[in-house]
C-alpha cells in the first residue's frame, strides 16, 4: 500500500514537471477572452513572428513576455495549429540571451541547407533589442531551438534597425532579407542565411512614424506577378496610433519599385491590427496574413485579467483590379466553417430607426450582409450591444466611409489612450455595401465589399452584452440580404484548454 502511494506521487510529481497542469479551470473563460482568435494562456503578446509551416503544422510564434501582462523582456512564443483556426501553445522557444533579448522576425525553411545546419533546418532570422540580428536553427518542429554561435550576424547600424523578414528569391537564387531601418525599409542578401550584404532601400515620403515589422511576397495577377510590401508603421495612420500599410510594385532580386511613388495604401483602417506578416513555406502558395490585434497607443491598457493582446484572424491576402488600381483584398480562412452555427437569415428586411433582432444574442458572431443604405444619412449594425453599450458599424455618405463607433469601458474606468472612432473610405457597387463582420469576445473584424477594405477594432463595452440591432436615421435602408451565424468557440473542448503550456501562468 504504501509502495503504490509512492508510485502514485511520483507519476504526479513527474506528470507535473513534464505537462505543467492547468490551475485555473476557468482558463479562456475570462471576461474578454477571445473565443475563436488566438491568445496565450496567460501574460502579454504583441507582433506575430516566424510565420511558417513546416510538416503538417502552421507555426505562429509570438513577441511574449513571461513574466508580465505589459511589454517587457521579450522572448518568442510559440502556437502550432493544423488549420489556422485551433491552436496549440507550447513551450516558450526563444529566450533572451547575453546579446539581449529576442525581438520580431522571421523563419524559413532551408531546403537545401545552405546555412550547414542542415536539410529543412528551420532557420530563424530575429532582432536583438540591441538592433542587431541573430540566427537560431530548430531540428525538431521547433519544439527546441539552437542559437548560432557567430551571433550577432547583423551589427546595429541604426538605432531603429529590425524586424527581419527573410525569403528565397528563386530568380536570382539568393536569401533576400527586408529590415525595418528608422522611416525606409533596407534590402540585404545572402547565399547562406548568416553572411548579409546590403544592396538597396525604399521609402516613401509623407509618413509620420517608425517603419516596423516588414513583409515582402510576390503575388500573381492575370498571369503577372506584382511585389507586395507590407510595413507597419507607428504614428501617423488613418485611425491613429499604430498600423499597417502596403506598397504594390516591382523587386529584381536588388530593389523595390513602386508602381505608383508616393501612393500609401492601408491594409487596414481600424485602430487594431498591427505588425502582421504572412506565412512562409505556405503549402498551397496562399498568403496568410495575422496581425496583433492591438495598437500601441493603448496596449498596456486594455482590461483584460491574467493576458493581454491576441491576434487577427488568420486572413488569406489576394490581388484584385479595382477601379483606383491594384488593392489587396482579405478574406478570413476557410476553416471558420467548422465552427459556424447558422443563426438566421433575412432578405429584404426594410428597417427604420432601430431594429432589434430579437432572437439573436451572442458575443462570437459572424454577420454577413449585403445592403442599401438609401439616402439615409447613418445606417448599419450594432454588435455587442445592450442598455449599456454597444459597438457600431456605420455607413455614412456624407464622408463616404464605413465607420466604427466603440464604447470605452463601462465601468467608469476609461482605457487611456483608447480611440473611440474611425472610419474607412468605401464606394458603393451599384448603391449597395456588402459586410462580412467577425465579432468576438472582445473584438469586430469588418470586410467590405468582398474584403477590399477592412476595419478591426478591439470593443471592450459591457462584457455581457451580446445584442444585435440594425438600425438607419432619418429614412429608410433596405438590408437586401443578411445572415447571422454563431461562432462556436475553439477552447470549449476542456482536453483542448487542458492541452496548452501554461509554465508561466500564476
Ligand atoms: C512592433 C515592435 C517591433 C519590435 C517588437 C518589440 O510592434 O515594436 O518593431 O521588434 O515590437 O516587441
Amino acid at each position: 500500500m504504501r509502495y503504490k502511494l509512492l508510485f502514485a506521487t511520483l507519476f504526479i510529481l513527474l506528470l507535473s514537471r513534464t505537462q505543467p497542469l492547468v490551475q485555473d479551470t476557468n482558463l479562456y473563460q475570462e471576461p474578454y477572452r477571445p473565443q475563436f482568435h488566438y491568445s496565450p494562456p496567460c501574460k502579454w503578446v504583441n507582433d506575430p513572428n516566424g510565420l511558417v509551416y513546416y510538416d503538417g503544422e502552421y507555426h505562429l510564434f509570438f513577441q511574449y513576455h513571461p513574466f508580465g501582462t505589459t511589454w517587457g523582456p521579450m522572448h518568442w512564443g510559440h502556437a502550432v495549429s493544423t488549420d489556422l483556426l485551433h491552436w496549440q501553445t507550447l513551450p516558450v522557444a526563444l529566450y533572451p540571451d547575453d546579446i539581449g533579448t529576442i525581438f520580431s522576425g522571421s523563419i524559413v525553411i532551408d531546403r537545401d541547407n545552405t546555412a550547414g545546419f542542415g536539410e529543412n533546418t528551420m532557420v530563424a532570422v530575429y532582432s536583438y533589442n540591441t538592433q542587431s540580428q541573430g540566427v537560431a536553427y530548430s531540428i525538431d518542429n521547433g519544439r527546441t531551438w539552437t542559437k548560432y554561435d557567430g551571433n550577432p550576424i547583423i551589427d546595429a547600424l541604426l538605432p531603429d534597425f529590425r524586424d527581419p523578414k527573410v525569403f528565397w528569391h528563386q530568380d536570382t537564387r539568393q536569401w533576400i532579407m527586408a529590415i525595418s531601418a528608422g522611416r525606409e525599409i533596407q534590402f540585404f542578401n545572402s547565399p547562406d542565411l548568416l553572411n548579409w550584404e546590403y544592396m538597396s532601400s525604399f521609402h516613401t515620403p509623407g509618413t509620420a512614424g517608425t517603419w516596423e515589422v516588414p513583409d515582402l511576397f510576390p503575388m500573381e495577377i492575370e498571369g503577372e506577378t506584382k511585389w507586395v510590401l507590407i510595413v507597419s508603421i507607428n504614428g501617423g495612420t488613418p485611425a491613429g496610433g499604430s498600423a499597417t500599410m502596403y506598397f504594390i510594385g516591382d523587386f529584381d532580386g536588388e530593389s523595390f519599385v513602386p508602381d505608383v511613388p508616393g501612393e500609401i495604401l492601408w491594409l487596414d483602417y481600424g485602430a487594431d491590427n498591427y505588425a502582421g506578416t504572412t506565412f512562409s513555406n505556405e503549402p498551397n502558395g496562399r498568403h496568410i496574413h495575422i496581425g496583433w490585434m492591438n495598437n500601441w497607443a493603448y496596449a498596456e491598457h486594455v482590461p483584460t485579467s491574467t493576458w493581454r493582446g491576441a491576434m487577427t484572424i488568420p486572413r488569406e491576402l489576394s490581388l484584385v483590379d479595382t477601379p483606383d488600381g491594384l488593392r489587396l483584398s482579405q478574406t478570413p480562412i476557410p476553416a471558420l466553417s467548422e465552427v459556424r452555427e447558422s443563426l438566421g437569415s433575412w432578405d429584404e428586411l426594410a428597417v427604420s430607426g432601430v431594429v432589434e433582432l430579437e432572437n439573436i444574442n451572442g458575443r462570437e458572431l459572424e454577420i454577413i450582409a449585403e445592403f442599401d443604405p438609401g439616402s439615409v444619412m447613418r445606417s448599419g449594425i450594432s454588435v455587442h450591444r445592450n442598455e449599456v453599450s454597444q459597438t457600431q458599424i456605420i455607413y455614412s455618405p456624407l464622408t463616404s466611409q464605413v465607420l466604427i463607433s466603440r464604447s470605452d469601458r463601462v465601468d467608469g474606468e476609461l482605457i487611456r489612450g483608447f480611440i473611440p472612432i474611425f472610419g474607412a473610405p468605401v464606394e458603393l457597387v451599384d448603391g449597395r455595401l456588402t459586410l462580412r463582420i467577425l465579432v468576438d469576445e472582445s473584438s469586430v473584424e469588418v470586410f467590405i465589399n468582398d474584403g477590399t477594405t477592412a476595419l478591426t477594432a478591439l470593443s471592450f463595452g459591457d462584457p455581457s452584452a451580446g445584442g444585435v440591432a440594425l438600425f438607419a436615421e432619418g429614412g429608410e435602408a433596405t438590408f437586401i440580404h443578411m445572415e447571422v451565424n454563431a461562432l462556436r468557440s475553439i477552447w470549449s473542448d476542456e482536453a483542448v484548454v487542458a492541452s496548452q503550456d501554461v509554465t508561466f501562468c500564476d
